[in-house]
């Protein structure tokens, strides 16, 4: 009986109407519609190309199949696509017109149509093709027993052409595993810009034959080959995805002045000085613009790269030069007197200006940080925008100014990952938001917007815990139409999406855990676990303050790299104390007061832990600080003792008081919201 009862049950799940809500798409695409009906996958599930695509798309429908096939374990029959029309009577019909390019404005529009025996995508070309695919995963669907598509109409394309992820592999370098997990992870969420960061203060990271100093002295031998460079563009663009490189010029210029002084721009006598540096932090070193072989240096080190890199961008950096050295240096000085260059950014500007041919020699653009939109900067420049309220500007002001200057650009304010703040913040910092004041030529100049991951804080270990799963949700905001943007529909879907990136290597969720291993010293790890979860890594920089703690080599396999932005149950505690405060009943009181029983038994077996774990030492005093709250806060629910407003105000301060752990207590501010409503 039980088991007619378990059947009907599968059946019934398996035919309820879906609703859209229901589905966890991200990027959430411009339209859908759920129709009644499903298509049941069966290992004879195949896929067959027709038209005219690039050959990528054979690569994407093969590891669609592997994808759905890891999934489900079903064991599908179709090993590869190598050709069009392989199998024409596949259930799996992809139509691609034409072959799309590795550029921006192309047409990535696809339809997708699940039917109960068929399923179709049209695309103008491979790229929509693969946008099509992706979505098609993320509407897979299982019962007890078997996995199937609902019926469903997908139209889509996205909201702006550039969508991006900057990896900066200088101050920690990110092998080619790291680089390529993270394009996949990319191209599942659509996006179709890989910035790649390759030098900087801390290290020049590409091959370039003709300058062997270059790795020999500015790399710590840490380098991609040209021929592995050449592979991972291969592989970017076998997923649609664009690499623009950055080398990061006339400032951030250690690496390149370790292995090059003459072309520095301290004075003659000073130039031996130049070191990879090995701290975080802006430093003085600046090329000489001044200098005919900073010149020559720089067109044999772009005759070299820009051919790897078939983008038509090229990013020269141009950020945060201080113009120290160029003013203490009195050739440089002479020189600016000499040609009318009234200041730095004169200056930097000449220097950016001689660039410009020299990149239009491989068909390249110019793209720069925001520092090279000075008075005479050439309009062909493409502006990337990063400086916002840290800097004393408002968010996305120079984005709007760019526009309006008639430069395109790209957002990254706002889009900062590394400052380690709420998902929220950044799904909802908008490009291009309804009352922007543009016309309508200014706002077709803003592109897009990229995430940027720099590294300082980062390792191989952990830099996927930092970008993801929050760059899904710039991916969603690049994407999907603006009036997309509820946080409980977005955290809903994000659970799962969150999950599938495990399937392409992504190792955010995994990792966690190896780091508390360590930390816990091969012992039980729930009680790092469940800390962790409440516990967020210092933000806006201030871990690492004034870049003087941690260095390049220091490790990040600390409490603070195993914690994350949106801690889980920190979340999970708002919620609770918001229930409690709109309605004060027995249910959600239980709740409520279940947190701080679990964090008085999670302290206690945090002590017994750290008998034989020294790298709990630092962190207890936070949980002891926790303990020690919800041991009171457990007297005024459970034992109707008064609540005593100084002890509270006491034991909050000792609760915010920064840890050498360098992290807070992410569920804090929904503590002190629920004493001050008891008072
Ligand atoms: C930057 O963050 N200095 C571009």
């Amino acid at each position: 009986m039980k088991y007619i009862v378990f059947i009907l049950l599968s059946v019934c799940l398996a035919n309820a109407q879906i609703k859209k809500e229901q589905l966890d798409l991200m990027p959430w695409p411009q339209s859908i519609n759920v129709m009644d009906g499903t298509f049941a996958l069966s290992k004879k599930f195949k896929v067959n190309i027709t038209g005219n695509p690039h050959s990528r798309i054979f690569i994407g429908a093969t590891n669609f199949i592997r994808r759905l096939d890891n999934r489900t374990g079903l064991f599908l029959e179709q090993n590869f696509v190598t050709k069009v029309n392989e199998v024409p009577d596949a259930e799996l019909q992809i139509n691609c017109t034409t072959g799309g390019k590795i550029e921006i404005n192309q047409d990535e529009s696809y339809e997708l149509v699940v039917t109960t025996n068929k399923i179709t995508i049209n695309a103008a070309n491979d790229l929509g093709a693969l946008h099509g695919l992706q979505t098609l995963l993320q509407l897979l669907q299982n019962n007890s027993t078997s996995y199937y598509f609902p019926n469903s109409k997908v139209i889509d394309a996205p909201r702006f052409t550039w969508r991006g992820l900057m990896i900066d592999a200088a101050r920690h370098f990110q092998p080619i595993d790291v680089i390529k997990r993270n394009l996949d992870a990319m191209a599942s969420m659509k996006m179709n810009v890989f910035h790649w960061h390759l030098a900087d203060d801390q290290g020049w990271r590409i091959e370039v034959k003709k300058l062997p100093k270059l790795t020999d002295l500015g790399s710590n031998g840490s380098f991609y080959s040209q021929e592995q460079i050449k592979d991972v563009v291969k592989y970017a663009s076998d997923r649609g995805i664009q690499v623009i490189p950055e080398i990061d010029i006339p400032g951030h210029a250690s690496a390149i002045l370790a292995a090059y002084p003459e072309i520095g721009s301290k004075v003659d006598n000073e130039k031996g000085s130049y070191v990879v540096q090995t701290n975080s932090g802006i430093y003085n070193s600046a090329l000489d613009p001044t200098n005919p072989e900073t010149y020559s240096i720089l067109a044999m080190i772009f005759d070299e790269v820009c051919p790897l890199f078939p983008s038509n961008y090229f990013h020269i950096g141009g950020d945060e030069n201080n113009g120290k050295e160029w003013a203490a240096n009195p050739k440089i000085q002479e020189f600016m007197r000499k040609n009318k260059l009234a200041d730095k950014h004169d200056l930097q500007t000449y220097f950016n200006m001689k660039l410009i041919p020299m990149l239009q020699k491989h068909n390249k653009k110019l793209m720069g940080w925001e520092e090279i939109m000075t008075e005479n900067m050439s309009k062909d420049a493409i502006i990337h925008a990063w400086r916002g309220t840290n800097e004393g500007l408002k968010p996305g002001e120079s984005l709007i100014q760019a526009a309006k200057k008639g430069y395109n650009s790209v957002l990254s304010n706002g889009f900062y990952i590394d400052l380690m703040l709420s998902i929220e913040t950044h799904y909802l910092n908008d490009p291009l938001s309804k009352n922007a004041a543009l016309s309508p030529q200014e706002k077709s100049r803003i592109l897009g917007g990229e995430a940027a991951m720099w590294s300082e804080l980062v390792t191989p270990l952990t830099i996927d815990s930092r970008i993801w799963p929050r760059t899904a949700a710039i991916a969603e905001r690049l994407w999907s139409n603006e009036s997309i943007k509820d946080m409980n529909s977005l955290r809903k879907r994000l659970k799962t999406i969150s999950f599938r990136l495990e399937e392409l290597g992504i190792t955010h969720i995994r990792n966690k855990e190896v780091i508390l291993r360590n930390i816990a010293n091969n012992q039980n790890t729930s009680a790092v676990h469940d800390f962790s979860n409440i516990c967020e890594p210092l933000k806006n920089y201030k871990r690492n303050g004034g870049g003087k703690k941690y260095r390049m080599h220091s490790p990040l396999t600390l409490f603070a790299d195993a914690c994350n932005s949106d801690a889980s149950d920190a979340f999970d505690f708002k919620v609770a104390v918001t229930n409690y405060l709109e309605n004060k009943n027995k249910e959600n009181q239980v709740i409520l007061t279940s947190f701080f029983r679990k964090w008085i038994m999670m302290n206690s077996d945090l002590m017994d832990l750290s008998i034989n774990a020294p790298l709990v030492q630092p962190f207890l005093p936070l949980s002891k600080s926790l303990n020690d709250l919800s041991e009171k806060l457990l007297l005024v629910f459970d034992k109707n003792k008064t609540l005593d407003k100084d002890e509270f105000k006491v034991l909050l301060e000792q609760a915010a008081v920064r840890s050498d752990a360098d992290v807070e207590l992410a569920v804090l501010n929904d503590v002190k919201r629920l004493i001050e409503s008891k008072l």
